[in-house]
């Protein structure tokens, strides 16, 4: 057995995806209550403000802000060590860039959080997982602008000063490298779009990766000021790492693979982690004709902002080919030169299957920073009803975690500083892609469906009994 003791077993979350209650308590509107349902499909829609015939996932979501206590409470059943959660930004400051903080928001988190405290949880809060408050979107062209740097940072000053003793494990922002793929420019960025489809292939790359660097500094800045003032907290970067393999041993293969995997997965990380722009991102701006404008202090920002963990999600492997005429004939999720890889299976919304990867993955993030890692989310999105016993049996989650969970044991074994693993999802949510409900996560299912309706309750699947005895044995036995 080679998980250690304290090992943070646990469930995540996203705010925007789970919390709900999006006109309730003073919050204000963040850009994710701007963007409708969609399918597998049909892409969602970015609208300019709320529109009557459409429903938006977010403002109802699967409504943790009116049942935080009975989930939380599951989580404790579950033997969860930790919960990993977002706080909604508009809902701590309505507009973003407000002087005073709302209390009736702070006020919600504490009660969160002193419910996980009840049960010994600790909580692993990401400050900004893809939330941009709308009025930041429309008044500053979000990340685009400097200034939100100034706003976020007050926003988490205000964070760290209040929940100093409540929680200790922090993340700026969720896959920060999502801001220059498919979803990012709204969601991750809050660039002012107009209305829009949601999903499309990533354009405007030379705003974009300004606009990234304005998170960069952001996150430095946060985390020198927790350094200073409050040295028990501990802040960590958070990436959507997807190794990249090559579809074959030809040298041309093995370089395209390596070059995308440095700036799809492993730049946002070599930033955060060593705090400068690594070298193989210098070329790739010059050979784009991007000029990434940095302030003059911005290189000592990044520096003394270093970040204390590394934390990631995991999902699949992408597969990628030099060669056209096999690049033609492919598929891949999220565009770009991938294929499918002959040797996985593909889940029902085409994600590529690869427990091994993970191990690839932590030896190859562990290898590059010698950083305490954490995987923070990693699951299985299916369509899934209620048997004709009142029951979910959801044997092929069960079968992912378990693969999954063998690799982390091995990476372990390899010598892997793996400190934490909170699956995606504790409870069913809103899929961030398509807006579905149908693409189910949790081990907690939620009478919820894509058209809005359901009664809310929960019911726990088989995953749920599976999961809590793997907790229970600290991952052995599996
Ligand atoms: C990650 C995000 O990209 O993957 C989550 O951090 C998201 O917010 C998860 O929900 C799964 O993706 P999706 O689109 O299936 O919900």
């Amino acid at each position: 057995m080679s998980f250690p003791k304290n090992f943070l077993w646990g469930g995540a979350s996203a705010a925007n995806q789970y919390e709900g209650g999006y006109n309730e308590g003073g919050k204000g509107l963040a850009c994710a209550d701007l963007i409708s349902g969609g399918s597998h499909a049909t892409s969602r829609k970015i609208t300019a403000g709320i529109k009557e015939d459409l429903l938006y996932p977010s403002h109802e979501a699967t409504d943790f802000y009116h049942h935080y206590k009975e989930d939380i409470a599951l989580f404790a059943e579950a033997g969860f060590k930790a919960f990993r959660m977002s706080i909604n930004w508009t809902r701590i400051f309505p507009n973003g860039n407000d002087q005073l903080p709302n209390e009736a928001g702070l006020q919600f988190y504490d009660n969160v959080f002193d419910e996980c405290k009840k049960y010994g949880i600790e909580p692993i809060v990401t400050i900004a997982h893809f939330d941009v408050p709308a009025h930041l979107s429309e008044a500053f062209n979000g990340w685009a602008s400097r200034e939100v740097i100034d706003f976020y940072y007050h926003y988490a000053a205000v964070l760290f000063d209040r929940y100093q003793n409540k929680v200790k494990y922090w993340i700026t922002f969720n896959e920060i490298n999502t801001a220059t793929l498919t979803i990012g420019n709204f969601l991750s960025l809050g660039l002012n779009v107009g209305e829009s489809e949601f999903i499309h292939q990533p354009d405007h790359m030379q705003q974009r990766y300004q606009a990234l660097h304005h998170q960069f500094v952001a996150s430095a800045k946060v985390t020198a000021l927790a350094h200073e003032k409050y040295p028990e907290l501990q802040i960590g970067c958070m990436i959507s790492y997807m190794p990249r393999y090559p579809y074959t041993c030809h040298p041309n293969d093995v370089l395209l693979a390596k070059q995308e995997e440095n700036m799809h997965s492993k730049f946002c990380g070599d930033v955060q982690v060593t705090g400068k722009y690594p070298y193989y991102a210098k070329k790739y701006f010059a050979d784009h004709g991007f000029d990434i404008v940095f302030a003059e202090d911005d290189q000592e920002i990044l520096a003394n902002g270093t970040v204390d963990y590394y934390t990631f999600s995991y999902y699949l492997t992408l597969c990628v080919s030099a060669d056209d005429q096999v690049t033609k004939n492919g598929h891949s999720m999220i565009g770009g030169s991938g294929v499918n890889n002959p040797y996985l299976e593909q889940s029902e919304w085409n994600a590529m299957i690869d427990p091994v990867g993970l191990r690839i993955a932590l030896n190859d993030i562990y290898d590059r920073y010698q950083l305490p890692l954490m995987i923070v989310e990693n699951g299985i999105g299916v369509s899934e009803d209620v048997a004709a016993d009142g029951k979910i049996h959801d044997a092929y989650r069960i079968d992912y975690l378990q693969k999954h969970i063998i690799e982390m044991d091995k990476a372990i074994e390899d010598g892997v500083d793996l400190i934490g693993y909170t699956i995606w999802s504790a409870v069913d949510i809103v899929s961030a892609s398509t807006g579905e409900m149908k693409k189910r996560y949790g081990i907690i299912f939620v009478d919820k469906y894509d058209d809005g309706s359901g009664t809310l309750d929960r019911k726990k699947k088989d995953s749920f009994d599976w999961y809590q005895k793997v907790i229970e044995n600290n991952g052995a036995n599996l």
